[in-house]
């Protein structure tokens, strides 16, 4: 299949992007870079031999995409990336959230061939603070913590709003978990251009001496450790899970399909778990000091896997041992 990757620069959409290459298919890229950088392009290419096709769109721009979609009116499936994703940038600047991620969907369905394949990726941030666990993708959607998280849900409304009224429609939801670590090669991996906020990227650079010290925030939840638990997967777990979507939905003989799949391993793992596996792992200590909770945390985060299993025959087979090694391995090599 020819395949849009919108955000096909960043750090999840670069991963999947090698995937769809390893798997045969075509590959044409959007992206505004605005996280982003065009050297992925070329380490794309070092890592599979093909070059995808880029152009630097904004998705907030209807000209831009009803332009794209009538040069490259052959695209065969979707999967739609393109987002801006700190929690804390969006609480500050929730318009710029709201305009970016949700009017840049809107666009991409309104100008996108109709009937083909889409996959949104979205975030188990859509259930909010959950009291059941393992999550089921049957809970319902809870208060969104921040701008990001309600952009998340608003957008899974969105597309299943479409579903509802348009003749032929394949769609997925993706909802991740944590995704960690990179690609083995040590070529393309989480470079976010701004202060990381996610636990990997900020303690990878702690422990190569580029920050100080890890602050974790709260050691009294009420959980084992006092620490909260997330469900951390590795990204090539989660870019397999992708290849798997978008090449179910283009074999499904059904007209109309519009699922959401948890995509996490199922395993629950604390913040001071998370910590002295590295440490194992690595053979290096973390620094780090024990902080105020951070709003919006939720308490305890992990997939019930089910549903990916039966839909997609999907699993997670990497180790979190792996993914940190992975984290590292790209850490002491990214440039
Ligand atoms: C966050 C978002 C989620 C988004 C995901 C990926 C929230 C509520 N959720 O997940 O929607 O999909 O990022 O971008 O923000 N931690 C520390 N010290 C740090 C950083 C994190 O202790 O410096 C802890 C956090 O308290 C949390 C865990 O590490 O318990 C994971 O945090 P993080 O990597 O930021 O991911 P989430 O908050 O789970």
């Amino acid at each position: 299949m020819k395949i849009l990757v919108t955000g096909g620069l960043g750090y999840i959409g670069s991963h999947v992007v090698v995937d769809l290459i390893q798997d045969k298919h075509e590959v044409a890229i959007i992206d505004n870079l605005s996280n982003s950088n065009v050297s992925v392009l070329d380490r794309i290419e070092s890592l599979t031999g093909v070059k995808p096709t880029f152009d630097k769109i904004d998705l907030k721009h209807k000209n831009e995409v009803k332009d794209f979609f009538k040069q490259h009116y052959d695209i065969e499936g979707i999967i739609h990336f393109a987002a801006l994703k700190s929690v804390s940038e969006s609480v500050s600047k929730p318009i710029k959230y709201y305009q970016n991620n949700v009017i840049g969907t809107i666009n991409l369905l309104e100008f996108m061939p109709k009937g083909i394949p889409l996959i949104f990726s979205s975030s188990c941030t859509v259930y909010g603070n959950s009291k059941i666990q393992p999550i089921t993708e049957e809970i319902s959607f809870g208060i969104a913590s921040s701008p990001y998280g309600h952009t998340k849900q608003i957008c899974e409304q969105i597309i299943e709003a479409e579903y509802n009224i348009q003749p032929y429609f394949k769609g997925i939801s993706l909802r991740y978990f944590n995704p960690i670590g990179a690609h083995p090669g040590g070529l393309i991996g989480e470079n976010p251009k701004n202060i990381p906020e996610n636990i990997l990227p900020y303690l990878t650079q702690v422990v190569n001496g580029e920050r100080e010290i890890l602050t974790v925030f709260g050691d009294d939840y009420p959980t084992a450790d006092g620490s909260c638990i997330r469900d951390y997967i590795h990204i090539m777990d989660l870019s397999n899970a992708h290849c798997r979507a978008i090449n179910f939905l283009h074999e499904t003989k059904s007209n109309k399909f519009l699922e959401a799949i948890n995509i996490g391993t199922g395993h629950g793992v604390s913040v001071f778990n998370l910590i002295t596996l590295f440490e194992e792992t690595i053979g290096k200590k973390v620094r780090f000091k024990i902080g105020e909770r951070r709003p919006g945390d939720v308490v305890i985060a992990y997939a019930d896997t089910k549903k990916a299993k039966k839909i997609l025959n999907w699993k997670s087979k990497y180790t979190l041992s792996d993914a940190l090694y992975s984290a590292w391995n790209w850490e002491i090599n990214k440039k």
